[in-house]
């Protein structure tokens, strides 16, 4: 049972997951210190713990214990977590503990600054395995804030460290990394004012000795779409940790007398059963704790972008429609280009209205189309954004982010609306609220294309505020969406995967993975993304081959295969596939629906060259294989997470397998000759007593 406690005698808390242990105590000067993330302990064994030596006898040792958040006080020389200059010109926090509160698993822990009357408020809170993390700041005197992280983190000693992290690019996001961590400090960082395709708010760290099943982890993530920035220091002297937070280096806050600072979740997990282990421990903590809707099958979806682009009309849209019906979809979605002049990136973003000459009696036509077809409807949206040649623009070109004097950088043709300004963001609300109410949308993919440049918002008096307060007002407007639509599901997307992070993720369903939709290259990206984000968020679509960014050839049973390891959807152009390759869809559209609650609320194991999901007495496998040489030893799939004793039925071959012998030497998976074979296999356990 997750529990916290604090221990008087020794001034230790001690918070428990069930099988995580977390501690922190108060040393002789206040300093909140770390003691312990790892197995389980006692509070008595938690009151023993050795206390780092007493600090900074000289200011050439090492950098001192391990804080829970580094200030810039007196002889620190690590990274800070916190950086707050006063007006009277001082800097640093020097701590003084003034209490704590415990709730249901949320520890406060209330310091003040020893001079001036500046508090910082720890927050603890245990959520099923995962321990989630963040401050609160408050100041009686006006105080300008360089730096504050949710959280600093350590881990114990060990004889080396090997650093796991997601980087990539559009169309390449989520590439895992896996490097032994340099003795120094690695910074990994967006500073584009969205999560970014660059790197992912997530690292991990073990030994250098875990694997996919075995050995210790010790992971953590940011919950915030904005920019952000996470680092890790390896000392000389063998310590290891890091501290993370909102904003990038430079920008910096006013906190005014009164207001209250709050940090985003810095959330941590400790799993001693490899890096499988940890993403597990995420996807349930993604499930349990973030999703608006976690319980929720994700529809099979259908979107033309690749089939149309920016030619979308009427007619295309209800032919495709009629297609992807036939094939079993049960969400059709409506890219880019329907509203406003957009018949190109260059124009119309910012007016939202359907397109007169597309839809000359607007949307409904469509929509009643698609819903007669049993269908759900979905648009394309991009509310954040505005092209310079757009009815909004003209009338508001104040409403971007810009400094005066600068030009206004283009990307894609576009500009930054800052959200910052509540009337923009109110505007955005108003129009989207509309749209969904009188259309009765029923998804939206919420789409950001661009990074922030000139960031800036003339005559406002705390101009780096707008870094956070875009961010905030699209959860906030994301957030009244979905109370006032009950019925709306969001899927989050920016240029691809450009915003996938655990604060968007608990005001959307599902996040768009990546534009690259080469089923060949999704393989790493949806490895690099099962890291922490769970398969039933994961929106994967079958197109056409040659594809069309790589164009690179694969069977539709490989494309497939590849995107019912997610949640699948289809997006190639339908009207050129063969009618053959229709029926094939169909079926293999049917089969996923048969799959698709083991899939997206099952467990994951991530195999040699698949994917295994076990839910209840199924399990899935699906495998793939790329182009290999001649002679290539085809190795058996040692399956997870089975029952020893039990017994496995083949749900296509009635084939029978004893559980030990699936977890070794494993399962040989039947796959076809030639390049990209691949295979979806079925099993199920039999019932106790079974003749089978
Ligand atoms: C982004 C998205 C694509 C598509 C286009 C439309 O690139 O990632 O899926 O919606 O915008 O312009």
């Amino acid at each position: 049972m997750p529990s916290v406690t604090f221990d008087a005698a020794s001034r230790t808390y001690l918070l428990r997951t069930s099988t995580t242990s977390y501690v922190f105590g108060l040393d002789a000067e206040d300093t909140p210190v770390h003691l312990h993330w790892g197995p389980v302990l006692t509070q008595e064994q938690a009151a023993s713990l050795p206390r780092p030596a007493a600090p900074r006898a000289s200011s050439f040792d090492g950098v001192g214990p391990a804080e829970e958040l580094g200030t810039e006080a007196g002889a620190r020389f690590g990274t800070p977590s916190l950086q707050i200059a006063f007006p009277d010109g001082a800097r640093g926090v020097d701590w003084r503990h003034l209490g704590h509160t415990i709730d249901e698993g949320h520890l406060t822990v209330r310091f003040r600054d020893a001079v001036q009357p500046f508090e910082v408020d720890l927050h603890y809170r245990v959520r099923g395995d995962v321990l989630e993390r963040w401050i609160g700041l408050r100041s009686e005197v006006p105080v300008t804030i360089l730096r504050c992280d949710s959280a600093a983190w350590s881990v114990p000693s060990l004889s080396g460290y090997r650093l796991s992290h997601a980087t990539g690019g559009w169309s390449a996001e989520h590439q895992l990394r896996r490097t032994d961590l340099t003795v120094g400090e690695t910074t990994l960082t967006s500073r584009r004012g969205v999560t970014s395709h660059h790197a992912n708010p997530w690292l991990a760290v073990d030994g250098g000795d875990a694997g996919e099943r075995h050995g210790e982890v010790w992971s953590c993530a940011l919950a915030w779409s904005g920019s952000w920035r996470v680092t890790v220091t390896r000392t000389p002297s063998g310590s290891t940790g890091w501290t993370g937070g909102f904003g990038h280096e430079g920008l910096t806050w006013r906190l005014e007398p009164g207001e209250e600072w709050v940090t985003p979740v810095f959330a941590g997990v400790y799993a001693p059963d490899g890096f499988g282990g940890a993403s597990r421990r995420w996807h349930d903590h993604v499930t349990q704790n973030v999703l608006p809707e976690p319980d929720e099958l994700r529809p099979v979806v259908y979107n033309a972008w690749e089939a149309v682009g920016f030619d979308v009309a009427e007619s295309n849209q209800k032919e495709l429609a009629v297609l992807a019906a036939r094939a079993g979809v049960e969400l059709f979605v409506m890219d880019d280009a329907w509203f406003g002049g957009r018949t190109g990136d260059s124009a119309g973003l910012g007016d939202w209205w359907p397109n007169p000459d597309r839809f000359p009696n607007g949307l409904a036509p469509l929509i009643d189309e698609v819903h007669g077809l049993g269908m759900r409807f979905g648009l394309w949206v991009e509310p954040e954004m505005v092209n310079p040649d757009s009815d909004l623009y003209r009338a508001h070109p104040d409403w971007v982010l810009h400094m005066p004097g600068r030009p206004r950088t283009l990307l894609r043709n576009q500009l930054v609306l800052n959200f910052a300004r509540p009337d923009v963001a109110d505007w955005a609300h108003k129009w989207l609220h509309r749209l969904v109410g009188e259309h009765g949308v029923d998804f939206l993919k919420w789409d950001f294309n661009r990074a922030f440049t000139e960031a800036g918002q003339p005559g406002a008096a705390d101009q780096d505020r707008l870094w956070i307060d875009h961010v905030r007002a699209v959860y906030s407007i994301m957030d009244r969406l979905r109370a006032d639509h009950p019925h709306l599901r969001i899927e989050a997307c920016a240029g691809g995967g450009g915003r996938t992070d655990l604060g968007i993720l608990a005001r959307t369903d599902q996040v768009w993975t990546s534009d690259n939709t080469d089923a060949h290259d999704r393989i790493a990206i949806q490895h690099g993304f099962s890291q922490i984000y769970p398969a039933r968020v994961m929106a994967a679509w079958v197109t056409d081959s040659p594809n069309p960014l790589t164009r690179r050839v694969t069977p539709l049973s490989f494309r497939f295969h590849v995107a019912m390891a997610g949640a699948l959807g289809l997006g190639g152009d339908l009207l050129k596939w063969t009618p053959a390759e229709l029926a094939e869809a169909a079926a293999l559209v049917g089969r996923y629906k048969e799959i698709r609650p083991v899939v997206q609320l099952g467990r994951q194991d991530r195999l040699e060259y698949g994917v295994q999901y076990t839910y209840g007495d199924q399990v899935v496998v699906l495998a793939w294989r790329g182009p290999v040489a001649h002679g290539t030893p085809l190795v058996p799939l040692r399956l997870a997470g089975v029952d020893p004793l039990g017994r496995y039925r083949d749900e296509d071959t009635g084939a029978l397998h004893h559980g030990a012998l699936l977890m070794a030497p494993g399962l040989l998976p039947d796959l076809p000759a030639g390049d990209y074979a691949s295979t979806l296999i079925r099993l199920r356990a039999l019932g106790p007593g079974s003749s089978d």
